[in-house]
């Protein structure tokens, strides 16, 4: 080992995202072979004899590259000095419960966790959203957490990102390699809007490539924003370790870079780029380099493009409204 240890928190660690996550984590799939791990896990307490489970079994993999494991349930002690945060714990929606019922639920999580972030955070933490309503409980937490500078908190739209780009292959008969530039705008929601006109295809305009306005608005679009469900839907449970793999290379590129001539897409905190209001968190085609990120500029954005954009960050704008009528901001 070359490197001094990395402290990586994850909440919800009992939980099936975190079933996949712990185990790419502690083999290096983020840090690479050369970087010790430090895991810091977060749960509710009556889920932490579940969690001793899942740290025995990470014990019995023997991973060179898991330099330790501590688990517990308060924020305060689990959060001291890490480096980077995985917030992937959240409640989720239940049959009866509205909207509004849970952005409470999950609001009260993530004015805490942003409360202890900012206290007790090392001074170059970044923290990484995955849990639901992923766009508003980052803007939650970075709210409730003004020592941590803004540009620190992402939410994960890179699962939407994969699937775009994995519906793109399917349909033109290209690599997964060969795609590049891919966007994903606005909310982790059905109203986020994948967009594929500036993406590209062994370099050549990947909208030009397919050809097929009908494919992309009836068939593309809706795929992709609703793919979620469909998982729900195929596997009575919400999609796990495809969300784990996403908050992997989510994490791994902004703090290691994007590819040259290519870019990611995360939610971070609008500066007014695209028309987006300042401060929401929202979806963007950004650049990262060493663990900052840069949203991509000078993209055209045509009238079909912009209709979309708008409708998803209408929503996130609605969403911060209730959060804000909560007192969660
Ligand atoms: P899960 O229910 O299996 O696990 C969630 C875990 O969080 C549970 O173990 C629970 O005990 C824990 N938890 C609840 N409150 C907590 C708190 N205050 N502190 C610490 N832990 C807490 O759910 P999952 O399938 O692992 O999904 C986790 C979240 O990720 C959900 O909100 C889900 O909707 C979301 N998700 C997001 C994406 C994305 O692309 N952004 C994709 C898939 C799932
Ligand atoms: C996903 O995109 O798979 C999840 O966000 C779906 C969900 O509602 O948990």
């Amino acid at each position: 080992m070359s490197t001094s240890p990395v402290k990586v928190a994850v909440t919800g660690a009992a939980g099936q995202i975190g079933y996949s996550l712990l185990f790419r984590l502690a083999s290096g799939s983020l840090l690479g072979p050369d970087t010790p791990i430090q895991l810091r896990l977060l749960e509710i307490t009556p889920a932490l004899k579940a969690l001793e489970g899942v740290v025995m079994e990470l014990d019995d993999c023997a991973f060179p590259t898991l330099d330790s494991v501590e688990i517990g349930d308060d924020p305060n002690h689990i959060f001291d000095g890490v480096n980077l945060a995985l917030l992937v714990g959240a409640r989720p929606r239940t049959k009866g419960m509205e909207r509004g019922d849970l952005l409470e639920a999950n609001g009260a999580i993530f004015t805490a966790q942003g409360k202890a972030l900012n206290e007790v955070a090392a001074d170059d933490v970044r923290i990484g959203v995955t849990g639901n309503p992923a766009n508003t409980n980052a803007l939650i937490a970075m709210k409730n957490a003004p020592s941590i500078p803004a540009e620190r908190f992402t939410a994960l739209t890179r699962l939407d990102h994969n699937r775009a780009i994995s519906q793109l292959a399917a349909k033109t008969g290209a690599k997964v390699a060969d795609i590049s530039k891919m966007t994903i705008w606005g909310n982790h929601s059905a109203t986020q809007y994948p967009d594929i006109f500036h993406a590209e295809i062994a370099g050549r305009n990947a909208a030009e490539v397919v050809g097929d306005q009908g494919w992309i608005e009836n068939d593309f679009i809706p795929t992709v924003a609703k793919r979620g469900a469909a998982i729900i839907e195929a596997r009575g449970a919400s999609s796990a370790a495809s969300a784990a793999s996403a908050t992997i290379d989510a994490a791994r590129d902004w703090l290691r870079g994007s590819a040259e001539n290519d870019w990611v897409s995360m939610a971070v905190a609008s500066d007014g780029s695209y028309g987006v209001p300042e401060g929401l968190i929202s979806s963007f085609p950004v650049t990262t380099k060493n663990g900052d990120w840069e949203i991509v500029q000078g993209l055209e954005i045509d009238e079909f493009s912009r209709a979309r954009i708008d409708a998803s960050v209408a929503e996130l704008a609605e969403e911060r409204d209730a959060v804000t009528q909560l007192g969660l901001i």
